[in-house]
């Protein structure tokens, strides 16, 4: 194999490798902020949620509860968590692929019930008490979310109100709700959690993308280069080394001595081609002495 193919092999092979880490690397810096944005919307989105709650709690509930009569219940004037679910279907409006859930698997409303994942994370707040959030990555209908959680807890006596008994619930609330299911809930129960979706299936393809287009744009670039190289090394080593290859038999048979070796260069090339004619000039004082 001659010295041009050997050293575009090489080559190729370590470019191609740094090529491949490259590409991998970009994936992996790109995927891991990709879950970094994620996770700073996450936490935006939690924390204004938490926000409106307690406002819905602190500001709010004090004064409905002295303008409306006791068995009357208006969700979104009554829930905070109503009120913020349907604050966030008006947010979803404008910002798709979000998603809430106060999962709970005793709930009034059904659309809240914990699905198996979400189960999951319920069971471990409640094996754990010390556990105060949890996050991750899961994939729903085949897309990808980045998930964060937080415990629920039953942490005044006034819900028990709406749910612990339907007897002692406000009317309308049982009429809407049913009561099957919501009640029974005890003090200090964890029986719910907030989990905040935050869809990243776009931001991951889009890290694999840009690994994909580096690679492209690498290999393109490896390739031309490789080009280059493959013809300075014709030009500037391979073909100089031929021709003193083939002048170097025809000295050591002893002909052409008149003709001077030259091979115009400053490197090792030009000087072997000095040697050799010195060579070629040691041959033909030999020569000419017999
Ligand atoms: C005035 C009645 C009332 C009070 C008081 C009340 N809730 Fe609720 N709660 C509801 C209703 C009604 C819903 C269903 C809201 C909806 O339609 O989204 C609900 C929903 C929830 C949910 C979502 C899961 C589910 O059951 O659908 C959680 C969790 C929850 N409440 C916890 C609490 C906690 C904790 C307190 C006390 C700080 C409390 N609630 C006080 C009536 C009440």
């Amino acid at each position: 194999m001659g010295i041009r193919t050997r050293f575009i092999i090489i080559m190729g092979l370590l470019s191609l490798l740094a090529l491949v880490a490259l590409g991998w690397a970009s994936y992996k810096f790109s995927t891991r902020a990709a879950m970094q944005s994620a996770a700073s919307k996450g936490e935006i989105i939690f924390n204004y949620l938490q926000a409106q709650r307690h406002f819905f709690r602190k500001n709010q509930t004090p004064l409905i509860s002295e303008l409306i009569e006791k068995d009357r219940f208006y969700p979104n004037l009554m829930s905070g968590f109503a009120a913020t679910s349907t604050t966030f279907d008006y947010f979803n409006q404008k910002m798709p692929g979000f998603m809430i859930k106060y999962a709970a698997d005793n709930p009034l409303k059904e659309t809240n019930r914990a699905d198996d994942f979400e189960d999951t994370i319920l069971k471990q707040f409640r094996q754990d008490k010390q556990l105060k959030e949890t996050s991750g990555t899961i994939s729903k209908n085949g897309i990808n979310f980045f998930y964060r959680a937080i415990p629920l807890k039953v942490d005044h006596p006034d819900c028990l109100q709406c749910h612990s008994d339907p007897a002692v619930a406000p009317k309308d609330q049982v009429v809407i709700y049913g009561t099957e299911s919501g009640y029974n809930w005890q003090l200090n129960d964890t029986v719910a959690s907030l989990v905040v979706y935050i869809p990243i299936s776009e931001a991951i393809a889009q890290a694999k993308q840009n690994a994909l287009f580096l690679l492209a744009i690498g290999a393109g670039c490896l390739i031309f280069a490789l080009f280059i190289i493959s013809i300075f090394l014709e030009r500037g080593v391979v073909r100089p080394l031929i021709r003193l290859n083939n002048r170097t038999e025809e000295i050591s048979l002893g002909k052409g001595l008149e003709q001077p070796v030259v091979v115009a260069s400053n490197d090792e090339i030009g000087s072997l081609s000095r040697a050799i004619d010195r060579l070629r000039i040691s041959v033909g004082r030999m020569l000419s002495r017999r």
